[in-house]
């Protein structure tokens, strides 16, 4: 598995891939303008494609939560991550692949040696993503309603 920046190129498979049941129920409310997106890199965003030999597998993005532009995460504070992950191809789940990502996705993080956590938003009624995130060693914090989404906020601390 390796993790390579998303492109323009990868518009038409994104804009598939938010077709899927499984991707809009994780984000029903979300709309995330992949072409004015995906041509732009703001310094406290990456927008990554995870792939297998190749293939494309899974969307992953990662931003400081505290410089965001649309202030979504609200107070946080610095040297943080906030990480966004879906599978593509409804196939593809639950076959380990979004384990392996993660993993991938977490060592990119802490590699700044600046970074303290990384938080993750799931729907408060996402409870598969919920079990995911435990086995990887994120703890719940609290509940949050992020516009119309209620959220279960995770943490996970560096290990030191
Ligand atoms: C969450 C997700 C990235 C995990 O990747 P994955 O490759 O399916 O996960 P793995 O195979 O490594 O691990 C399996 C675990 O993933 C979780 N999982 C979450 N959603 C799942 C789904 N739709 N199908 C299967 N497993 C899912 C379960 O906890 C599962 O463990 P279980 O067998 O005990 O239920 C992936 O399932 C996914 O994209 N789900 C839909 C979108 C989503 O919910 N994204 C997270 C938003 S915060």
């Amino acid at each position: 598995m390796k993790l390579r920046a998303a492109t323009l190129e990868d518009l038409e498979l994104l804009r598939r891939w938010d077709e899927q049941p499984h991707v809009i129920a994780c984000d029903p409310n979300g709309d995330w303008g992949w072409e004015v997106e995906l041509a732009r890199s703001p310094t406290w965003r990456e927008q990554l494609l995870a792939e297998l030999d190749g293939r494309p597998i899974g969307f992953v993005q990662l931003i400081d939560p505290a410089l965001k532009e649309s202030h979504y995460w609200g107070d946080v504070g610095p040297n943080l991550r906030a990480i966004d992950i879906w599978i593509g191809e409804p196939g593809d789940l639950g076959r380990g692949f979004g384990t392996a990502i993660m993993q991938l996705v977490l060592a990119r993080c802490f590699s700044d040696s600046a970074v303290e956590a990384v938080l993750i938003d799931p729907l408060a009624n996402n409870t598969q993503a919920h079990r995911f995130y435990e086995r990887l060693g994120f703890r719940f914090l609290e509940q949050l309603r992020f516009g119309e989404d209620d959220c279960f906020v995770y943490r996970l601390d560096r290990a030191n």
